[in-house]
């Protein structure tokens, strides 16, 4: 039923699932004796962090947050509504944070720094998505799955209106749906 709204598929199945499998290695590698804490950020991690943590064959912690940015007006790094706090203490610990797309770059900056703050040893970020044509500030983030152009994309985890997060694959939407729904 969803998949009539989808103009182009940018990431398919199976691309995804090759894509988690080689971040999920290097990852491996590099956190093989950190104990990370892999701290997902809602809602649109859910997918990709549920897939990851399958591919992560070391020990670890995983925790979530759920924030949103002071878009447009505040520009200052750290500016950020945190409207879930992760549980976990981060003092001295090595965090990989996991997102779904790094557009602007703004909310995951605030992240970074917000952990930096309270003492984590290490943040890093992997991205399953990178649209650095959207990019406001100079951000690069360590893992990128799959760099894309600046489109709007739905589908494992993005969502359009809370909609088409469960789509097992990676979209762009009819006009048509646009239309309809404004
Ligand atoms: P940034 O602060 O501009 O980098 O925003 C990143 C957040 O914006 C992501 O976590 C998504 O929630 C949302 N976002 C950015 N691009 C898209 C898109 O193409 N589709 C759906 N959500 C997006």
């Amino acid at each position: 039923m969803l998949d009539r709204d989808i103009e182009n598929v940018m990431i398919s199945e199976n691309e995804i699932a090759e894509i988690v499998k080689k971040l999920g290695k290097d990852i491996s590698e590099e956190y093989n004796d950190k104990f990370p804490i892999i701290l997902g950020l809602l809602k649109g991690c859910v997918p990709f962090m549920a897939d990851l943590l399958k591919q992560l064959d070391i020990h670890l912690e995983i925790a979530f947050m759920n924030v949103s940015s002071y878009h447009g007006g505040m520009e200052s790094t750290g500016e950020v509504k945190i409207d879930m706090d992760l549980g976990a203490p981060v003092k001295d610990r090595h965090v990989l944070i996991a997102e779904d797309i790094v557009d602007s770059g703004r909310t995951i900056q605030s992240v970074v720094e917000l952990l930096k703050y309270r003492g984590a040893k290490t943040v890093k970020v992997v991205t399953l998505m990178d649209k650095p044509d959207g990019r406001v500030i100079d951000f690069v983030p360590e893992y990128i799955g799959k760099t894309i152009p600046k489109a709007f994309v739905v589908g494992y985890g993005l969502d359009y209106q809370e909609k088409y997060r469960n789509l097992p694959y990676v979209g762009t939407l009819k006009p048509k749906i646009y239309m309809t729904e404004e």
